[in-house]
């Protein structure tokens, strides 16, 4: 069994990353910039602003974070939206979810500019990728992607089962396993008996947000696991007061398998990087005023 080391990657493709944005800084042309919209004080969502904020300055992007109080208008909300989508300094938005329940996430995602949409979120980007066509591929998904690349682990052919059918991971993910030539199963919180499915599986996704869900006894031998799942679950040993679990019951379903991601450490960074190869697109679109490919 081998590890799918998302940290260790990240620093790879990091390092790829910064070369190029020093490239770009070099020849005077426009350094990437990101810029993030976090509204309220959720501590995840804090967090992972922080995060990205921490990466950009990492490989030399510039990126701005703009905080609002959680009680801002949707209205107010749309016009910091279009402000951004007026700004030529700025290549990338993305707008930091869940957003409050009196905003409407969907009206917000649609008003970003598809060119900025460095999130793939807006229809523009799920109907290009649907298709096959050059667009922002949504991070989580096209961190996975990058992660199989990496590893040089076949998809051609192979059996991808795919548990969750969320718009940002589920969905998204099927459409591009299957353009990789998987054979691709999705099951989701009203299959009955997953294990059937899951036991015919080479390469197994679980996004379904429930720690532990994916046993030993549900993967076959020499399967590839990829597990997105990353809930906070209470734990008072722990200075923070909780621990990251993912969706697969790690331990027993390591012993199986032929390569499985960690939590954490596995998926989370490279969907990180994804961020930033999107937004280093974003920013290649606008001084060629081109979409260039899927494949990034
Ligand atoms: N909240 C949880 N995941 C994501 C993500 O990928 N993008 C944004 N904008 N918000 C999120």
């Amino acid at each position: 069994m081998q590890i799918l080391n998302g940290n260790e990657v990240s620093k790879i493709l990091k390092i790829e990353i910064k070369k190029e944005a020093d490239l770009l800084r070099a020849s005077g042309a426009k350094v990437p910039h990101l810029a993030a919209i976090l509204v309220g004080t959720d501590g995840a969502s804090m967090t992972y602003v922080g995060a990205k904020e921490k990466d950009c300055k990492e490989v030399g992007f510039n990126s701005t974070v703009l905080r609002f109080d959680a009680g801002i208008s949707e209205v107010a909300l749309l016009a910091e939206v279009e402000k951004i989508n007026n700004n030529s300094d700025i290549d990338g938005l993305i707008v930091q979810l869940p957003l409050p329940a009196h905003i409407n996430e969907k009206k917000i995602t649609e008003t970003i500019s598809y060119k900025k949409d460095v999130d793939g979120f807006h229809p523009m980007n799920v109907g290009l990728m649907f298709k096959g066509l050059p667009c922002f591929l949504p991070a989580t998904p096209f961190g996975i992607l990058k992660m199989l690349e990496h590893y040089q682990i076949e998809t051609s052919g192979k059996h991808c089962v795919i548990i969750g059918r969320s718009d940002i991971v589920g969905k998204p993910m099927s459409a591009l396993m299957l353009q990789k030539n998987c054979t691709v199963t999705v099951c989701h919180s009203k299959t009955k008996n997953v294990k059937n499915y899951t036991l015919q599986a080479d390469i197994i996704i679980a996004a379904l947000g429930i720690p532990a869900y994916l046993k030993a006894d549900m993967v076959k031998e020499g399967a590839v696991v990829i597990d997105v799942g990353i809930t906070r679950v209470n734990d008072n040993t722990n200075l923070k007061g909780y621990v990251l679990k993912g969706d697969v019951d790690y331990e027993k379903v390591a012993q199986k398998c032929s390569y499985i991601t960690p939590v954490p450490g596995g998926v989370g960074p490279m969907t990180r990087i994804a961020l930033l190869l999107n937004t280093l697109q974003a920013v290649k679109n606008t001084s060629k005023n081109i979409l260039k490919t899927n494949s990034q």
